[in-house]
């Protein structure tokens, strides 16, 4: 209990005198509610031919006495109920998953199951959801706390349709009820719509309705939900409930519980998904409440999702807080640039300036789930430091001039100039590894097949060769994570480094059955959770691996000088021996202390296991695409050697010309540079300082 509360103070005990009163059922709610239900109008008032509304109805609420106000005086009469035809449901309201890129899945015919959905046959998966199913079907139903990646809870209530699976119709949240054969449900009953008017308003009893100053406004599911099913109205007159607000959870996090309706999404997200239960609910009652834990802050590397799934404006971003409006963004699909593994995300700007980063739901890549990096990284582009127009300075007669801004045609004659003054093998370039395919190819060209040298390198001394990058069987995130598989990790902490890959990681171990092997020197974020961690001592990786290939094939085998027992080892060998359909490997360098070749040969020596495939696990955006395109040194375009180029190939014909000689790679280039063998040194969006 936080400190300060009311409810702090010793547990209530049991009246010593009074006797518990006998177990009895509970009156039908319906015999004790205050205000007698009575039909409510479904369509909005037409006008008159003169323009005018009719006059109202017959069926306001009826008024009600100010509590605490002058005995007597009453409210005028509430205006009438709209909803249903005038306001139909959006297919869509929750702006939480902004895109399902992929399709949702076919029921297979064989195992489906058939149900009704407001009299119309459907087919659905076996233990499918009722909300799922009946969004396949085109029936939206309104939800707060349901959200598909995660486990259902039935908080909000929202869901409710009536549901008859033989007994006669009653209502049941459909995100908690699992689809039967025969089930028929009804969403658009009036036993339906009045449930849904009365959720919502409960939800909007103690809602601050601070719309107009809300960050969410716009793109609210509640705000969208109340439009499109609430009852246009509110019965409730008393204060509402106060909290200081907003409260700062985290650097980037701010929570403004008025606003909050305990879905629990984000608490749910915060333990289900991240593993770092940082947040929860704390309090009783009318005192429920979102919080961290004392002097705690929710210092979790993926924060941010919790503001883009909260349903309401009780978590907000703070670079984002009252900065736009979702009608003032345009939004553009791209590919998180962190790291490797190509997260999905929805980049949203509003003249010309990047105000916002959402992930976007990729079912092959990151469920929609980002690392606060991915997501808040952006704030870089909009940086005071970052150049806005080229800066030239002279260093003629042995001194450096200051930096001053010149125009595009100034600096690229300049270069131009210096690149052709230079002999090719004079010239260098580094960096590139998050670009895009295109813009990689065209760096490739102009440094190989324009310029002609070959001291060219996307990864900076920090990847691996490209030979065992493009040479090994591939695999993707979704191999690497499937139900049952089994995973070897060779690499760095996915919690720090591969936050995506953590996340679907965590859930496959967790949720789907795989198994985990780690191969790394310390722990990782997952450690908690693999079936076998094996610690290497530095520089022994390749050696343990190869005892532990050896140990599956049933060979004699010796990894003494690895520091790992043999036991250890035994285990995991079995472990990686029962993964019938193959195992994945993650593949990368846990470490910069320890160089590439230890991680390369380890590689080598595991892709003797049958069936193995291996996923990079390499530090820049698209080093894959950068080393395909051939921004590396001894490669052309499509993973063509440079010394496999038959004069008179379709390679030395589509390029002007090819570089002379094998050139150096990220680390040669600094020294050859330092030595002053380099005249002109490129930096394609890279430090190699950094
Ligand atoms: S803060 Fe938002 S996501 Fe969390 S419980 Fe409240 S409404 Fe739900
Ligand atoms: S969406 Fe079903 S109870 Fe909340």
């Amino acid at each position: 209990m936080p400190r300060g509360r009311d409810l702090a103070g010793a547990d209530p005990a049991p009246h010593p005198r009074r006797g518990r009163p006998a177990l009895r059922h509970r009156p039908a709610a319906r015999h004790r509610r205050q205000h007698q239900p009575r039909p409510l109008p479904r369509s909005r008032p037409q006008r008159t031919g003169s323009g005018a509304l009719p006059a109202p109805p017959d069926h306001h609420l009826p008024a009600r006495t100010l509590r605490g106000g002058p005995r007597g005086v009453h409210h005028p009469p509430l205006p009438a109920r709209v909803r249903s035809q005038d306001h139909p449901p959006r297919p869509h309201p929750d702006r939480s998953s902004p895109h399902r890129s992929e399709p949702v899945t076919a029921v297979e015919p064989e195992t489906a199951v058939e149900i009704t959905v407001d009299g119309a046959a459907v087919e659905a998966h076996p233990g499918e959801m009722l909300i799922e199913a009946c969004e396949r079907s085109g029936t939206y139903i309104p939800r707060f706390c349901y959200h598909s990646r995660m486990s259902p809870v039935g908080m909000c209530r929202m869901c409710l349709v009536e549901v008859d699976t033989g007994r006669g119709f009653a209502l049941q949240p459909s995100c908690m009820v699992p689809v039967s054969e025969g089930m028929k449900v009804s969403t658009e009953s009036e036993v339906t719509k009045k449930a849904q008017d009365g959720v919502l308003e409960f939800l909007l009893i103690n809602h601050p309705l601070d719309c107009p100053v809300c960050d969410k406004g716009g793109e609210c599911p509640l705000q969208d939900q109340t439009m499109a099913y609430g009852p246009g109205e509110t019965r409730f007159v008393e204060e509402k409930r106060h909290f200081a607000k907003p409260i700062a959870i985290s650097e980037t996090v701010y929570l403004d519980r008025e606003r909050c309706i305990l879905c629990d999404r984000c608490t749910r997200f915060a333990d289900e998904v991240a593993g770092d239960a940082l947040i929860h609910f704390m309090g009783r009652g009318n005192h429920t409440e979102v919080n961290t834990f004392p002097d705690e802050p929710f210092a979790s590397y993926f924060s941010g999702n919790t503001v883009q799934i909260c349903p309401v404006g009780a978590l907000t971003a703070a670079p984002y807080r009252f900065k736009a409006r979702p009608w003032d963004l345009t939004e553009t699909l791209s590919t998180a640039w962190v790291d490797s593994l190509g997260a999905r995300v929805a980049v949203q700007a509003s003249r010309n300036r990047v105000l916002r980063v959402l992930g976007a739901d990729a079912d092959a890549v990151n469920w929609g789930w980002l690392t606060d990096k991915e997501r808040f990284g952006f704030e870089a582009l909009n940086s005071a430091e970052r150049l806005a127009a080229p800066m030239l300075r002279d260093t003629a007669d042995g001194g450096v001039s200051e930096w001053s801004e010149a125009g595009w045609g100034e600096a690229l004659d300049r270069i131009a100039g210096a690149v052709g003054a230079a002999p090719p093998e004079r010239v260098a370039v580094l960096g590139g590894a998050r670009l895009n395919n295109e813009a990689q190819y065209m760096w490739a060209k102009l440094a190989k097949g324009v310029i002609g040298t070959d001291n060219v390198d996307a990864q900076l001394g920090d990847g691996l060769d490209p030979a065992v990058v493009l040479g090994l069987p591939r695999a993707t995130i979704d191999d690497a994570c499937r139900s049952g598989g089994t995973v070897v990790l060779i690499g760095p902490d996915p919690k720090e480094e591969l936050g995506t890959l953590y996340l679907r990681l965590r859930h496959a171990v967790i949720n789907d059955g795989a198994k985990l092997v780690e191969i790394t020197p310390v722990a990782t974020g997952l450690s908690h959770l693999a079936q076998h961690s094996l610690r290497p001592r530095p520089g022994t990786t390749a050696q343990l691996v190869s005892a532990l290939v050896a140990a599956v094939a049933g060979d004699e085998f010796e990894a003494g000088s690895t520091g790992v027992d043999r036991s250890e080892l035994e285990a995991a060998a079995q472990c990686l021996a029962g993964a019938d359909d193959g195992v994945t490997a993650v593949l990368g360098r846990a470490s910069l202390a320890e160089g590439a070749e230890v991680v390369e040969a380890a590689a080598i020596e595991l892709s003797a296991l049958p069936l193995v495939r291996f996923l990079p696990a390499l530090r820049r955006g698209n080093v894959i695409g950068a080393l395909e395109t051939g921004l590396a040194p001894e490669l052309l375009p499509g993973r063509v050697r440079l010394d496999g180029v038959e004069d008179g190939g379709p390679r030395v014909e589509a390029w002007p010309r090819l570089p002379a000689a094998a050139g150096l790679d990220a680390a040669g280039v600094l020294r050859a540079a330092a030595r002053g063998d380099i005249d002109v040194l490129v930096l394609v969006g890279a430090d190699p300082l950094n």
